[in-house]
């Protein structure tokens, strides 16, 4: 995809921020200290990206349409500038932006970065699973780093971003959406979203760390392959309206890179213990819980300090489990 140049950018930004939508030719030239030719160009390129605006003498121009499937454009206008967001590598499409992003720290890239596709042809979920990604829909997502610490750190990472972001979604959508241990975000006994992180482990050091994270953003019950109709769900079902995917997308990257930092800073416990019990969508149910070696049935009750799963079983054992596939199960 075409990278973003600083003044298309300010120019974005400054009509976004617009209170009635316009903003004088004059004004922006004299703040950007360019030529209104200049600018008139600046506006032709973001025509070029799908943008469409309208001039209105004496009042200057005003968006009248924006992209709706990714743009690195769009996206990164969207951005808080305070919040010093990494660089985003935007693809049209991709194999997988967790493979792309383990290739660029392969090569030495400047780490950390975020990897966002438009489709992915190869997406991955959890236990080698395919992770349906059609275009122009819903956010594919990876970030990458470098952190250099322990692995014991990480043990709470996956759970603390399920929590970040379902809290995030829950502020701005009002719905009660929660995390299913180990990396499902949840809505209403439906899959809205998977984690999958993936780390380089040597000599007792986390050298790459990569967050990947599918949330399912635009789709539409009849865009669902046969498969997923009964178990999956979208924002946009449960919002009602179709959302601003880049807006989406630029909110979802800081509450992951917020996230992340506080994560490192090492101070999640007691917040994560305050609240993953409100999030947690098994408390208290009965589950039939599938790890490599066992299946085992028992009421979910919560999770331990190491992020295991802790189960009651029927007979008054207490099992815990560090990884696996969780189901609801009727009793
Ligand atoms: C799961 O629920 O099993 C995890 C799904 C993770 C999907 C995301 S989409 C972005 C990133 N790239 C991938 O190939 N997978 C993750």
């Amino acid at each position: 995809m075409p990278s973003t140049d600083i003044t298309s950018l300010t120019i974005l930004k400054a009509l976004l921020n617009a209170e009635d939508g316009f903003v004088s030719g004059n004004d922006l030239a004299k703040q950007l200290g360019l030529s209104r030719v200049s600018i008139w160009s600046r506006m032709e390129q973001l025509r070029s990206q799908g943008f469409e605006f309208e001039a209105v003498t004496r009042k200057g121009y005003r968006i009248t349409k924006k992209p709706e499937s990714l743009n690195p454009w769009l996206t990164t206008a969207y951005l808080d500038t305070e919040l010093q967001i990494p660089e985003l590598v935007f693809l049209s499409s991709i194999d997988s932006t967790n493979d792309h992003a383990t290739r660029l720290l392969a090569n030495d890239y400047e780490a950390p970065f975020f990897v966002i596709s438009n489709e992915q042809t190869m997406g991955r979920g959890r236990m080698g699973r395919q992770w349906h990604s059609p275009p122009s829909c819903n956010l594919y997502l990876s970030f990458a780093s470098r952190p250099n610490v322990r692995p014991d750190r990480m043990q709470l990472f996956t759970l603390w971003m399920g929590v970040c972001v379902a809290r995030h979604l829950r502020e701005r959508l009002e719905l009660n959406i929660g995390v299913k241990w180990p990396n499902d975000l949840y809505f209403d006994g439906k899959k809205l979203g998977g984690m999958l992180t993936e780390a380089r482990v040597d000599a007792d050091n986390l050298r790459e760390l990569i967050f990947g994270i599918g949330l399912n953003v635009n789709h539409t019950r009849k865009d669902w392959p046969e498969d997923l109709r009964q178990s999956a769900v979208s924002l946009r079902e449960l919002a009602g309206r179709k959302l601003d995917l880049n807006r989406t997308t630029a909110l979802l990257i800081e509450a992951i890179y917020t996230g992340y930092e506080t994560f490192l800073s090492g101070n999640i416990r007691d917040s994560f213990e305050d609240l993953w019990p409100e999030l947690d969508v098994l408390k208290g149910k009965f589950v039939e819980a599938k790890s490599r070696d066992r299946t085992v049935e028992g009421t979910a009750s919560g999770i331990d300090n190491r992020g295991s799963l802790i189960l009651k079983t029927s007979d008054g054992k207490v099992i815990t489990l560090n990884s696996g596939d969780v189901h609801l199960k009727h009793r």
